[in-house]
């Protein structure tokens, strides 16, 4: 149908329809309202044209009823394409329980990306065919815009955050993946492909090829090398908090607030451990910033996520950290 058409790119994600039936409204709406004005406008003008010899015409007092009409009816319009509007907004920022999580970290200029499995990409993004795909973007230096129109789907890579976006794609192939925003002299080279392969295929693809070691398992290597163990483990005089089935779960700190344990809160915990220090601890954990990069921070939170309990290998559902609303326990 409409996705078809020449002026729409293709439509390869399941919410590609809800934003295209969206834009085609709010377009034929517009086109509907911006022909009837320039219509009545050519038409009046003409019709009302000042003659030779006419007489100045008697003034027109207005109309209340007309008044009114012309305001409630666009008012509805509009809170109407805002409802709908919200609605879509929200089911493309609330990734659903079952996804996988990519981790990509955005780069002038380029975009690396790592499974959990460990296998890592740079400017290229193998998805499996119908199953929902997080990504869990973060930037090293400036903001970079995540974009791949055949999904709809495009979300900013800020330094210093997490952002979160998320697709299933419906169509295997190859789409066009973009950078959105402006990073420097070759942010028009900072493109690359997303490929959409049929799940065994895809399976087969992330065992395959590199040697490298899971996220988990370099997490847990960088754990050991930058000395966390010695203070977060049961023989430390409880130095530091434990960190078995930490994340998702719901932390209680020294200032009587409760956070949940997502990637956002692992992040700070070790850039910037002072923040928020856990309710029964002492603020005496050092920073990593300078220590560990990015890709790396990404690592150790794999690795706790893998001390989770009810983490499953690689496609664990992850909490949709960054859509969940206030206080809703993200589901396991
Ligand atoms: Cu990265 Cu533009």
């Amino acid at each position: 149908m409409h996705s078809d058409l020449p002026l729409f790119p293709v439509a390869a994600s399941s919410e590609a329809r809800e934003v295209d039936l969206l834009f085609l409204a709010t377009v034929l709406l517009s086109l509907f309202f911006a022909s009837l004005i320039t219509a009545l406008l050519i038409g009046f003008g003409i019709k009302y044209r000042r003659r030779p010899k006419d007489k100045p015409p008697a003034e027109i007092h207005g109309s209340m009823a007309l008044e009114i009409t012309w305001m409630v009816i666009p008012l509805f319009l509009a809170l109407a394409v805002f409802v709908w509007g919200a609605d879509v907004y929200f089911q493309l920022s609330r990734p659903p329980n079952d996804t996988m999580t990519v981790n990509v970290v955005g780069k002038r200029w380029m975009w690396k990306l790592q499974h959990p499995s460990g296998r890592r990409e740079i400017n290229e993004l193998h998805v499996p065919l119908g199953t929902a795909v997080r990504l869990n973007m973060t930037s090293e230096d400036v903001i970079h815009s995540f974009y791949v129109p055949a999904f709809r789907v495009k979300a900013d890579a800020l330094p210093g955050r997490y952002t979160t976006v998320w697709f299933r794609a419906t169509r295997p192939g190859r789409y066009h993946l973009f950078c959105a925003e402006y990073c420097g002299t070759q942010h028009s080279g900072m493109i690359g492909w997303v490929e959409v392969m049929e799940p065994e295929a895809f399976q087969a693809w992330l065992a395959g090829g590199a040697r490298d070691a899971s996220m988990a398992a370099s997490g847990e290597r960088l754990f050991n090398d930058l000395g966390c163990v010695t203070c977060h483990n049961p023989d430390s005089g409880a130095r530091g908090p434990l960190l078995d089935n930490l994340y998702t779960s719901t932390v209680k700190l020294q200032t009587g607030e409760s956070v949940t344990a997502d990637e956002a809160y692992l992040r700070e915990a070790i850039l910037y451990p002072a923040a928020k220090v856990t309710s029964g601890y002492q603020p005496v954990m050092p920073t990593f910033r300078g220590l560990v990069n990015e890709e790396g921070i990404l690592e150790l939170i794999e690795y706790l996520k893998s001390r989770a309990a009810d983490q499953e290998g690689m496609n664990a559902p992850a909490a949709p950290a960054h859509a969940a609303p206030e206080g809703k326990k993200p589901t396991p």
